[in-house]
């Protein structure tokens, strides 16, 4: 298999991967740790402590390294007038959108729910009072946090992935 064969494979696979798991995340796993409250928090921890962010971060890094080196390739190395041409253009747009799409899922995703782990963690640790019911109650502003944003990263896949199953054809 050549490179270029073998970065589209990585790219696309990569892409699938992480796709895939930011959908289960958002409607299956998130609603069903809200649904299940208290006990919420050990899946929660659980998912956490599999480095959940760190990996899908790592697929997602590697799915734009991979895409750089394939719109580098589709432009003949950044040529400017392919880089301006309709498929450049398409392309660029799914580019940009999928980088912003790994931005907002390392940061604002990510970081809502380690602090919603963090915080479930340490109230089921804790007796019944005034400090554990403050905690719990921090959580659901994170989750929501955490599903707003999430939702953004989806659509901003949505538009990438459509971007490019179509850029050659433009
Ligand atoms: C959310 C992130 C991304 C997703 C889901 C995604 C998805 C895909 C898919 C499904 C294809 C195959 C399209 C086809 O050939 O029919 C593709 C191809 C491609 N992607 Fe991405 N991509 C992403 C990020 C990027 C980024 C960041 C870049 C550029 C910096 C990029 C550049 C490309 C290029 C140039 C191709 C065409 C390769 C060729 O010449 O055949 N992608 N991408």
């Amino acid at each position: 298999m050549n490179l270029f064969l073998l970065m589209r494979v990585v790219h696309i696979l990569l892409a699938a991967i992480w796709f895939g798991a930011a959908v289960a995340m958002m409607f299956f796993v998130i609603p069903a740790i809200k649904d299940a409250k208290q006990a919420g928090g050990a899946v929660m921890a659980g998912v956490m402590s599999r480095k959940y962010p760190a990996i899908m971060q790592s697929i997602a890094g590697t799915t734009i390294l991979t895409g750089f080196y394939l719109y580098w390739r589709f432009t003949g190395g950044f040529d400017p007038v392919l880089s301006a041409s309709m498929g450049g253009r398409v392309f660029g747009t799914g580019a940009v959108s999928g980088i912003l799409a790994l931005i907002i899922g390392a940061t604002l995703v990510a970081g809502s729910m380690k602090k919603a782990a963090a915080a479930m963690a340490k109230a089921g640790s804790m007796p019944d009072g005034p400090e554990k019911a403050a905690l719990v109650a921090s959580v659901a502003p994170l989750q929501a946090r955490a599903e707003m944003f999430g939702r953004i990263v989806i659509v901003l896949m949505v538009i990438a992935i459509v971007t490019m199953s179509i850029g050659h054809y433009v």
